[in-house]
């Protein structure tokens, strides 16, 4: 046990590739395996297992240290390019969303959008009602799918229905032209998706703290669903989608398990087949 711990500090702390910012997969993961050493390593055995358990954990968080102000320095660097107006270009080169295999769970690239967003997570949240699905983000990878499928151009409004802490409007708002807005039921999260905005000068993202099923969805051209609700709401917010149909062509985007659901309105044809493990693309038809 003690050699393999040794192992991982020494191949991390001699791997000095991991300080250049663009081994951001590779410095995320090397951090993770530091983080899991000096969290989840027993107490040594004897006293003299316990002491170089001791100095494996100060080495493990040493080097951590270093990589986190690595990390620091180079959100600051795209958080001050996104502030100056950079749009995409301040993202170019780090986010690439080629990898959609692994449908779940969070990776590098949710580590530097969660830093370069600086979310303040809310102490205490609402209970909510039941068929309410609670707040998880959509991981970002499948949000660059959406952006990229979508082409999201001027004229587009995107509106997430049940936003949470605003990731989806936000990247989307740095990434295109389009108008981007989140309608969030926690009012805590919507304060929290506004004072990100406002700290990167983002002013194409907008937070309405409401019940999606009872806000004004009318400037929307594409509504995105992360399975924020199900059962009777869910029924109730496509019943509300479908009359805005009436009026005007729309787009219908779902990740998850609403997916199928949303599949089985006649008045909506998926582009492919559709998949609850990645993001569908639906389109309103006459
Ligand atoms: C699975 S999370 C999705 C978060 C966000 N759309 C994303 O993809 O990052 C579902 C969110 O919907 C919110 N929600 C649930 N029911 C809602 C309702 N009736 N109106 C507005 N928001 C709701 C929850 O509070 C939660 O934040």
């Amino acid at each position: 046990m003690l050699d393999a711990l040794h192992a991982i500090v020494c191949e991390v702390e001699r791997d000095r590739s991991l300080d250049r910012p663009e081994q951001l997969r590779e410095r995320i993961r090397a951090m993770d395996r530091l983080e899991d050493l000096w969290l989840h390593v027993p107490e040594g055995e004897t006293p003299a297992a316990g002491a170089v358990m001791n100095i494996l954990r100060r080495r493990a968080k040493a080097r951590h240290a270093a990589l986190a102000e690595i990390q620091r320095r180079l959100c600051d660097g795209i958080r001050h390019a996104i502030v100056q107006g950079a749009g995409a270009h301040a993202l170019r080169g780090w986010l690439h969303h080629d990898d959609l295999r692994e449908p779940w769970g969070y990776d590098h690239l949710d580590a530097l959008i969660g830093d370069v967003l600086s979310l303040d997570e809310p102490a205490s949240v609402a209970a909510l009602e039941a068929e309410m699905v609670f707040y998880q983000p959509t991981p970002v990878r499948h949000v660059l799918d959406l952006i990229h499928r979508a082409r999201l151009g001027r004229d587009d409004v995107l509106i997430d229905l049940g936003s949470g802490m605003g990731h989806v409007p936000l990247l989307v708002s740095i990434c295109t032209e389009a108008q981007a807005c989140g309608i969030e039921r926690e009012e805590a999260y919507v304060n929290s998706a506004r004072r990100a905005a406002e700290a990167l000068g983002i002013e194409r993202a907008t937070f309405l703290a409401q019940d999606a099923r009872e806000a004004d969805v009318s400037r929307g051209t594409v509504f995105y669903l992360y399975t924020p609700f199900t059962g009777e709401m869910l029924r109730q917010m496509l019943d509300r989608l479908h009359a805005e149909a009436r009026r005007r062509s729309i787009r219908v985007a779902t990740l998850g398990p609403c997916t199928p659901a949303v599949a089985g309105e006649s008045w909506l044809r998926a582009a492919g087949e559709p998949d609850a493990g990645r993001v569908t693309l639906f389109r309103s038809v006459a």
